[in-house]
């Protein structure tokens, strides 16, 4: 409770800090610097090399989170919903409850507006903390993203989606691929933080998938923008590796028994 706290008292005061992490290493890496570490379904993509979110299930959802809370401190530890596991209240009371036994995660993820409302108030009546999802909701898309707010229809139905989700009692919730102006409208009007991907400056905290950021997955998103090239120190490494081991100077007395 503590640490969903800390998260909304941040609204309209500092950016909250947001990475996803898919294993402990990473997590215990980054968790010094995040303010909430998700547990993406988008590992889909960026770890299994899906073209689509909705292959992923609970039990890997569930596998990458055990080794993710290893690694977590500090940071909120939220648990992405993956396709298909709350389609009705009884069913995502079941699939949440899950997920938090056998993770210890601090929050779930859900990807919807209006639609999921009863679903939402379900699980916060049951004492779930819920975080919310709009504008592009992998899981719904079929075929190319595109992002939301340039229709009127679109912007609309953001206005309504986000203070339905609200009202149902999410904690914070995340925009993905949103138009700037509507970004900014959308978290000017909401009492709890809105955390942007590829949604402009103007949301509350930012999120970005950590392989993406580290040059891993070579990602051609927009939004993305890759702070470091962690393929180059791997191939050091790795060509720094082969290179001793086929000159036999590793391993050398120092690393044998
Ligand atoms: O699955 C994921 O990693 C996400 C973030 C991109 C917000 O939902």
């Amino acid at each position: 409770m503590e640490k969903i706290k800390k998260i909304i008292n941040k609204k309209d005061k500092s950016k909250i800090i947001c990475l996803t992490a898919y294993s402990k290493n990473i997590a215990a890496v980054i968790d010094e610097f995040t303010d909430l570490i998700l547990v993406g379904d988008s590992l889909g993509f960026a770890l299994y090399g899906y073209n689509t979110t909705r292959k992923v299930t609970l039990k890997m959802m569930i596998e990458h989170a055990k080794s993710v809370r290893l690694g977590v401190v500090n940071s909120l530890l939220v648990v992405d919903m993956p396709y298909n596991t709350y389609r009705t209240k009884s069913e995502a009371l079941k699939n949440c409850k899950k997920v938090i036994k056998e993770t210890k995660c601090d929050a779930i993820k859900l990807e919807g507006g209006m639609k999921i409302v009863p679903i939402i108030k379900h699980l916060v009546e049951n004492k779930i903390f819920v975080m919310g999802h709009l504008g592009i909701l992998p899981q719904s898309v079929k075929g190319r993203f595109r992002f939301k707010g340039k229709k009127i229809r679109e912007r609309t139905q953001m206005f309504k989606d986000a203070k339905g989700i609200e009202q149902a009692g999410v904690f914070s919730f995340v925009l993905e691929g949103v138009e700037k102006s509507l970004a900014r409208l959308v978290t000017k009007n909401s009492n709890v933080p809105t955390i942007g991907i590829g949604a402009s400056v103007h949301c509350d905290g930012q999120v970005l998938v950590t392989d993406d950021l580290l040059g891993l997955t070579q990602s051609k998103i927009k939004f993305v923008k890759e702070f470091t090239n962690i393929r180059k120190t791997i191939k050091e490494g790795v060509k720094k590796y082969r290179s001793e081991v086929i000159a036999k100077k590793f391993p050398n007395k120092k690393y044998s028994y």
